[in-house]
């Protein structure tokens, strides 16, 4: 069986690593991944242009396409590879609204009264919104309708101080069209601990993973930028320290109902739902929905898994998808970044990457935005590389990717609390605070 795997991140890499043994892999990436091409036959292309990547699935007579990011998704790379008689693990333009309209997914929560939603509202103009918010006594957290690549989303007492400032961003958000929507989304601040559950989707049938816990800002002590992900972790019972059976069993029935409700709205959903969540003292409230694996989060649980990653794809395009069996194990993923990172001052720099070392001590490196090239592997100036260790415990797999980072040279940093015990303390305390 011929597999494509489209994108070019750590989480394209993580996914065709599952594959390499089982399929004749191909790729197809914007940037020579030097991982992904070390075990494929690839073609070096924008993965945005839908057509040309149907033109390559076609003339190397591929049996399925996974598409690894969301970009593709929006331009509706399913329904051309489809239309070409490829198979895809991904969904259709029309059911990846989930992701890239966010206006779409909370109308789809009120109009099928799924549980879990968040107080929002939708404007189009500045007047609307500064009554709203006049009015709006709580924080409010400011959304893009559509893509912006991880950025768009600001937070009262986080990027922005005061539902003033809430009003200025939108106004800037409505103005420049941002995520191509001259519109924006305020919902509702709720408090809690974040926590992740992505899942396998034939379009009726979820198969859920273990949780995992993302660590979005760029600095130890959760301080700095938001960034798309400094590293996550996850538990060998497959939920957190901090998140319960009957929580986790929410969440997923919250995604069980909605791949139902989008089945009946758009088409059904086919691929990977990423959900993401607030444990809140009312339970888990979802926070925003992905059409593909998390990245960093895709990186804890893929190497777990027991059933072979291309008999679940072959199960979610005959839409015959079972459960889903991952290692009972720990993860922890640190991503090794440029120094200044989310500033790109050190973009072009080579790094060394003794994988070999990594290696023989237990850990994995998935390559995210570098490039390799004749001289080396040059840092592109977003995340370098997820280094991922698992073991019997959370601590255990953090000190083995904590040494695994130390194989790693060039001018980069990471965050060393990302899966340390006082990291993981620290959260379950605040949920019990929060529960009190
Ligand atoms: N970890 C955040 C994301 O994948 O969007």
């Amino acid at each position: 069986m011929k597999v494509l795997v489209v994108g070019t991140g750590a989480r394209e890499h993580a996914i065709a690593d599952c594959l390499k043994d089982d399929c004749e892999l191909y790729c197809y990436m914007s940037k020579v991944n030097p991982g992904m091409s070390k075990i494929s036959e690839f073609k070096q292309g924008d993965e945005g242009e839908v057509e040309k990547v149907a033109e390559y699935a076609k003339e190397n007579n591929i049996d399925i396409a996974f598409i690894g990011p969301e970009a593709p998704l929006e331009k509706g790379i399913v329904d051309e590879l489809e239309k070409n008689g490829i198979k895809c693990v991904g969904p259709s333009k029309s059911a990846a609204r989930i992701e890239t309209d966010k206006s779409f997914m909370r109308k789809l929560f009120e109009d099928y009264d799924i549980e879990g939603s968040l107080i929002y509202k939708v404007f189009n103009n500045y007047e609307d919104l500064s009554a709203f918010l006049d009015d709006f006594e709580e924080d409010v957290v400011v959304k893009p309708v559509g893509l912006t690549g991880g950025k768009g989303v600001k937070i009262v007492g986080d990027h922005l101080k005061d539902n003033d400032e809430a009003k200025e961003y939108s106004k800037e958000v409505i103005d420049n069209a941002m995520g191509g929507f001259a519109q924006v989304i305020i919902e509702e601040r709720v408090i809690g601990e974040e926590f992740t559950i992505q899942a396998f989707s034939d379009g009726k049938h979820l198969a859920p993973m273990p949780a995992a816990q993302d660590h979005p800002h760029a600095f130890e002590g959760d301080t700095g930028a938001i960034t798309g992900g400094m590293g996550s972790y996850s538990d060998s019972n497959g939920l957190l320290p901090f998140l319960k059976q009957e929580d986790y069993d929410k969440a997923v029935e919250i995604m069980e109902n909605t791949i139902e409700a989008i089945a009946k709205e758009a088409e059904p959903y086919k691929g990977i739902l990423y959900g993401q969540f607030m444990l809140t003292a009312d339970g888990p409230r979802l926070i925003e929905y992905n059409a593909r694996f998390g990245d960093p989060e895709a990186m804890n649980v893929l190497p777990l898994l027991e059933t072979p990653l291309i008999e679940i794809c072959k199960s979610i395009v005959d839409e015959t998808l079972d459960d889903v069996e991952f290692k009972k194990q720990s993860s922890v993923c640190k991503y090794i970044v440029p120094d200044g990172y989310p500033e790109t001052e050190h973009a072009g720099e080579i790094i060394e990457v003794d994988e070999k070392s990594i290696e023989e001590i237990g850990a994995k490196v998935f390559y995210a935005a570098v490039s390799l090239e004749d001289d080396g592997i040059h840092l592109s100036g977003s995340r370098a590389l997820g280094v991922v260790a698992n073991a019997e415990t959370i601590n255990e797999a953090e000190k083995i990717a904590e040494k695994a980072c130390e194989y790693i040279k060039g001018n980069v940093y990471h965050r060393r609390d990302v899966g340390t015990e006082e990291l993981v303390q620290k959260r379950v305390e605040h949920m019990e605070e929060i529960l009190q």
